[in-house]
């Protein structure tokens, strides 16, 4: 088997609150090899989220380290974190994390901004990976004007758009009905076979587990459980896929993370457009290394 995409040594985390510590992370070690989909299981306040806001560079660990590919993303400063998100990563959120005043255009351009990707070409791949999740005839509506499932296919050509290696959804169809659920899933799960990205998918709801190659169940911080979901044979039908070429001609497995002065035809998008794709940035008070 190649080298893992992602590797996880020994990770805790305590978050300190006024006098007391939670452990929301005991003991975590994994790997993750490139292209498989996987799904993290667990009741409320197993310590799902905080897993994959560490697999992500959202937080810092208390102790162990997350290495995505040759990288040991809990050694980065904040600065080479957000850039090596914004490289490496896509994320799908529960509530869509939509920017409000933007077309689904807009939305869906902004990673390739962030990757320095001109006007002409940025929209000519939104254009493309929106039509093939079927928002072709939505391309200038705003989020309110959406419906919920489409705000989320919004949000699923925002987080595969600029072809990231790795996809992290935090409950992605959480506020979404049995049926349209199914269509996100299939969506998801379809894009990463296309490219062979890994998606890693959290959530609380074991009928999504069905859609994934590996279910890793976890309780009160820790691995219970760690299997392979021998039902999926193959991918999931590719009805609605059209053409999603990458819009850069990068081939490099691993390719180093951009610089600062990484060149755009204009200015960056703000902040909050980085923290509305990439989740939160890391705030002191969430910093909870005390132990
Ligand atoms: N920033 C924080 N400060 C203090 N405690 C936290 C913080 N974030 C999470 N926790 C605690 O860590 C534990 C794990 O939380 P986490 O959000 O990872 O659970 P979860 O499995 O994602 O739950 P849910 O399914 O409800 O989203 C919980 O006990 C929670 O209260
Ligand atoms: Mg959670």
């Amino acid at each position: 088997m190649s080298n893992p995409i992602i590797r996880v040594t020994n990770l805790r985390k305590v978050y300190k609150v006024g006098n007391e510590q939670v452990v929301a992370l005991d003991d975590i070690s994994f790997t993750v090899p490139q292209g498989q989909i996987c799904c993290i299981v667990g009741t409320s306040g197993s310590g799902k989220s905080t897993l994959l806001n560490q697999l992500a560079g959202l937080e810092k660990p208390t102790r162990g380290a997350v290495y995505i590919g040759k990288y040991n993303i809990s050694s980065f400063s904040e600065d080479k974190l957000a850039r090596f998100r914004q490289r490496f990563v896509g994320f799908i959120f529960q509530s869509y994390n939509l920017m409000p005043s933007m077309t689904a255009l807009e939305n869906v351009s902004l990673p390739l901004i962030f990757r320095g990707v001109g006007k002409s070409k940025r929209n000519a791949a939104a254009k493309r990976i929106l039509t093939s999740v079927g928002l072709g005839g939505r391309m200038r509506h705003t989020p309110s004007q959406m419906s919920g499932g489409q705000q989320q296919r919004v949000g699923i050509a925002r987080a595969f758009v600029a072809h990231p290696k790795i996809i992290f959804a935090d409950e992605p169809t959480g506020n979404l009905d049995s049926r349209t659920t199914a269509e996100v899933m299939n969506m998801m799960v379809s894009l990463c076979r296309e490219n062979n990205q890994t998606l890693i998918l959290v959530t609380h709801d074991p009928n999504l587990a069905k859609y994934a190659d590996r279910i890793i169940r976890i309780i009160d911080g820790n691995i219970v459980d760690d299997r392979t979901n021998q039902s999926i044979a193959t991918a999931p039908p590719r009805q609605f896929l059209e053409s999603t070429e990458s819009p850069s001609q990068e081939t490099d497995d691993e390719p180093a993370l951009p610089g600062p002065d990484n060149a755009t035809d204009e200015s960056p998008p703000s902040d909050e457009a980085d923290a509305a794709i990439h989740g939160n940035e890391i705030s002191d008070e969430k910093e909870g290394n005390d132990e």
